[in-house]
């Protein structure tokens, strides 16, 4: 069972050829998107005040499949450190490529997806977050938030609106990652779109349940010193030379100097 297939003319125009994501039959599928410089950095400023828009230049092609998928998922996972660092940002379609929007939602529509928005499922241990977000207010985008007994007091404290239910669903050190896939399964989601940040992708990879990557490379160089230590695209796990994930390439795409690379970590193929 697939998710994807045949896109609206527009769409078609943009990326060659067609989508499809294999879907597991008993557990939601997880896809990440992300995009690296050359040297594998993610974000420029360790204080979380840049990101993925930044390395990838604002390019318009990775905006336009980060839509894509979007379009395509029943879920966006993020954690908090994602959602402070985009404090305008909603995880949508819409959001990410705006002249996309009617294309993209014809597309969600024809595959059949049960909702008009992706839910957006924030992992947070410290329910540290600011509840006036867009990406945790806009009324039609259903979020719900993972977090902690300890986050949830915190998040009592605050207005969060009607759209958003608060999820007590890990202990001191954060949400299990099989735990947040539970929570995207429980709202009937079959293909989850994980944005990050790097901590959150390494929990899933940590728990092998990180089935594909779509990586962006954006053909320049950040750099790292001891002062500037910065994000790359796995952190909070280490893996051991034996125990590292390796991923077959799916996809190769070009478009001017950037390179979009899809890789499955599942395989035997899901
Ligand atoms: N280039 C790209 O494609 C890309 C993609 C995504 C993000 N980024 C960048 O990466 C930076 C943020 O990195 P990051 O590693 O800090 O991001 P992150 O993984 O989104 O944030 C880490 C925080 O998220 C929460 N969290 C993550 N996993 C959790 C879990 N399993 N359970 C509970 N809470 C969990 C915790 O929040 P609390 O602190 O609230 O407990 C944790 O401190 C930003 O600059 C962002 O823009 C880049």
């Amino acid at each position: 069972m697939a998710r994807g297939g045949h896109f609206p003319q527009g769409l078609h125009d943009r990326y060659d050829g067609e989508l499809h994501i294999a879907l597991h039959p008993d557990r939601p599928t997880v896809v990440a998107n992300f995009v690296t410089t050359l040297d594998g950095v993610v974000a420029f400023d360790v204080d979380e005040s840049s990101g993925g828009g930044e390395v990838s230049g604002f390019f318009d092609l990775d905006r336009f499949v980060m839509g894509l998928l979007r379009a395509m998922a029943d879920a966006v996972l993020v954690g908090a450190g994602t959602v402070r660092s985009a404090p305008t940002h909603e995880w949508t379609a819409r959001r990410v490529h705006r002249a996309s929007t009617a294309l993209y939602a014809e597309w969600r529509a024809g595959m059949g997806v049960g909702s008009p928005q992706p839910t957006t499922i924030v992992a947070t241990a410290s329910g540290g977050l600011d509840p006036s977000h867009p990406g945790l207010s806009a009324p039609d985008v259903p979020v719900i938030v993972a977090t902690t007994e300890a986050g949830g007091r915190r998040l009592a404290q605050v207005a969060l609106a009607p759209n958003v239910r608060v999820e007590i669903a890990g202990t001191e050190n954060g949400v299990a990652a099989p735990r947040l896939v539970e929570i995207a399964g429980s709202i009937g989601a079959r293909l989850i779109l994980c944005e990050g940040g790097p901590h959150l992708i390494g929990d899933l990879l940590g728990a092998g349940l990180l089935d594909e990557l779509f990586l962006t490379i954006a053909p320049q160089i950040a750099g790292r010193d001891d002062a500037t230590p910065r994000l790359g695209l796995v952190q909070g796990v280490a893996f051991t030379l034996t125990g590292a994930p390796w991923a077959d390439l799916v996809s190769v795409r070009r478009a001017d100097d950037h390179l979009f690379l899809r890789y499955r970590f599942d395989r035997d193929g899901g």
